[in-house]
């Protein structure tokens, strides 16, 4: 029905005889002119109808936004004085000979150039939303990644294999998504929260080097950067270290952002310990473009008057940090204020601060409600610490360690985004030396930091279980600009190792053997030394376009509660589906 998209039409294109298909994105009427806008997914093409042509004229008069048509004429320049540099196809227009309206449009539910569009109304009609430029870009942006990351990890030997979307649990830390079976009543499979468990046995098959560009599932709370379903790149390989795997996913990493983006990475990507990540940014997944650090000081606080910080100085869980905020003495009441409600967020009971007017002077050089509780030491010792200069701003928390750690690692970004702090730049690194286990005060009981199949830091499991506290992982998340792109490990491949991490969790042999027997089983029969890695696809393709959400670069994502505005999924199902399935419910089927 074309010969050319319009977006690609320029001054080599003159004179000659052209038909294109489009979208109107506008009808201007200008003086006994029609100009109409016609867009496709190449971009924007200016269509002149002249009146010369009395009955298609008449026909370009009834045009309306997103009416689709075919029109077909001779390219031209347009006049000096009307080219528009904003316009790849700014110096030319089609004047047309012919005009078919292939279909009419009821007046859209927003314009396709309007700024605030609401979330919902763009999901409720997200053909529409999709063919504003922007998102059409992002979604081809998302298929030129995928591409080049298959080719790349084909070159490289990697062997693109599915796994089962109706499987058993592997365990991610979310809930499942449960799929009843007809054939055996009252049995479920779970969709895969990732597909960790068939990519070791992958490994175990001698397959060497395995990918997938795959969907996962999982059930919890949903926030910018997480959807219920979202994809994986997920790689494993046999007979790789963590050092050979890491040099590997960097070399690919950067390959992609240079290639697709024109983007100077670091050569080498720097790597921080988690202990390090949480003492200086509060997060394990630490935006490096924030020069700002926390600074513990606990220490100087033990011995104050002052129990908001002497409590948490002195409690072996608790943790006393500063953020000092270069030039923040210009920080109004009533933006510390608001500071305040934003870390009481996570938990915060308070944020005190000391306005530094004058270092130089100490004590009276500076400002703030808490000076009278602290004595000169003290204030010296924390002047000197944190290196605050004159016209600083200097914020504490006292608290539970993790609560200090939350409240100003969010602030810490809060504030650079607020103030203009955050330098331009892809700042990638690694997270390394997590811990293998959280202890889980309430419950008493370990909790995998990673999930249950990443191998300690030592290879004798006696000495796990004496001190499963104390161990570190093979363990390693790939982080860009405060996004954990990515998260892998060297897996267990010995079955003792695997038993006393199971025990540690407190799953029992009959459970381990429930739930993941399989795997014990194949752990039997000669496992390669194995690891590997999963990127969030979304998260990736978000930052590269330059995204908030991941739902941006999602053709059909689903709300914040998890439902699909488009077709109303999740929905009730009829009595006779229930009954074959064996399922009875308990509460008349809740409105979503
Ligand atoms: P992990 O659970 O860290 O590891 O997941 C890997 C990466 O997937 C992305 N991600 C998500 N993206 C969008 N929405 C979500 N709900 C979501 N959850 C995770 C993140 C994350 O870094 N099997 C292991 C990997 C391995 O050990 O090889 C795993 O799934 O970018
Ligand atoms: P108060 O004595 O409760 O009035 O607190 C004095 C100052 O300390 C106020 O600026 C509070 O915001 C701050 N503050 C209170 N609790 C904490 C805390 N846990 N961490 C940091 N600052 C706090």
């Amino acid at each position: 029905m074309r010969t050319h998209y319009c977006g690609e039409l320029n001054r080599q294109h003159l004179d000659q005889q052209i038909s294109v298909c489009g979208w109107v994105n506008r009808r201007r009427d200008h003086g006994g002119v029609i100009f109409v806008d016609l867009r496709d997914k190449k971009g924007m093409l200016q269509i002149v109808f002249d009146p010369d042509d009395a009955e298609m004229f008449a026909r370009a008069e009834t045009l309306r936004n997103e009416f689709v048509l075919q029109v077909n004429g001779k390219l031209r320049t347009r006049p000096e004085g009307t080219e528009n540099s904003d316009m790849a196809t700014g110096e030319v227009e089609l004047l047309a000979q012919s005009l078919e309206i292939l279909n009419a449009s009821e007046t859209p539910p927003f314009q396709l150039d309007e700024e605030e569009v609401h979330d919902d109304n763009r999901l409720t009609y997200r053909y529409i939303d999709l063919r504003r430029p922007q998102m059409q870009y992002r979604l081809q942006l998302r298929a030129r990644v995928t591409h080049f990351l298959r080719s790349w990890l084909e070159q490289n030997e990697f062997l693109d294999i599915e796994t089962p979307m109706l499987t058993k649990a592997t365990p991610e830390g979310a809930r499942d998504y449960l799929v009843p079976s007809r054939t055996h009543a009252g049995t479920f499979f779970a969709l895969p929260q990732s597909p960790q468990l068939f990519k070791q046995l992958l490994m175990m098959s001698g397959m060497d080097r395995y990918y997938q560009i795959v969907r996962c599932f999982r059930d919890e709370d949903l926030r910018a950067d997480r959807q219920p379903e979202f994809t994986q790149l997920d790689i494993e390989t046999s007979f790789m270290d963590e050092t050979a795997i890491m040099a590997m996913m960097e070399s690919m990493v950067r390959s992609l952002f240079a290639e697709l983006i024109g983007a100077d990475v670091d050569a080498v990507f720097p790597q921080i310990s988690y202990a390090d990540a949480i003492e200086r940014y509060g997060s394990d997944k630490p935006d490096l473009r924030i020069s700002m650090e926390l600074t513990t000081i606990s220490d100087l606080l033990e011995d104050v008057e002052f129990k908001v910080f002497s409590g948490p100085a002195k409690d072996p869980e608790g943790r006393v940090a500063a953020l000092c905020v270069p030039g923040g003495n210009s920080l109004t009441r009533k933006e510390i204020d608001g500071y305040t409600d934003f870390v009481g967020r996570y938990g915060a009971r308070g944020l005190a601060y000391i306005k530094c007017n004058d270092v130089e002077q100490g004590r009276d050089g500076l400002q703030s409600p808490i000076l009278k509780f602290l004595p000169d030491e003290a204030i010296d010792a924390i002047l000197q610490r944190t290196a605050a200069q004159s016209g600083d701003l200097i914020f504490f928390g006292a608290d539970k360690a993790n609560v200090v750690n939350e409240s100003l690692g969010a602030l810490r970004i809060k504030v650079a985004q607020d103030r203009d702090m955050v330098a331009a730049g892809w700042r990638f690194l690694w997270v390394v030396d997590f811990p293998m286990f959280e202890h889980d005060a309430r419950e008493n009981r370990w909790n995998a930091l990673h999930h249950p199949f990443t191998a300690p830091a030592t290879e004798n499991s006696a000495e796990l279980e004496a001190d499963p506290g104390g161990t570190l992982s093979r363990a390693y998340d790939m982080v860009l600009n405060g996004t954990e792109l990515g998260g892998g490990s060297i897996r267990i491949h010995r079955l003792q190792m695997q038993q006393s991490v199971f025990r540690i969790l407190g799953i029992d042999d009959e459970e381990a053997q429930e739930k993941f027997g399989f795997l014990l089983t194949a752990l039997k029969y000669g496992c390669p030394p194995h690891g590997g890695i999963a990127f969030g696809l979304d998260r990736l393709v978000m930052l590269m376009a330059g995204a908030n959400s991941i739902r941006d670069v999602m053709a059909f994502p689903k709300t914040q509660t998890a439902s699909c505005l488009l077709t109303q999924a999740p929905a009730a199902v009829s009595e006779r589906q229930l009954k074959e399935l064996s399922i009875r419910l308990r509460k008349p089927q809740i409105d979503t």
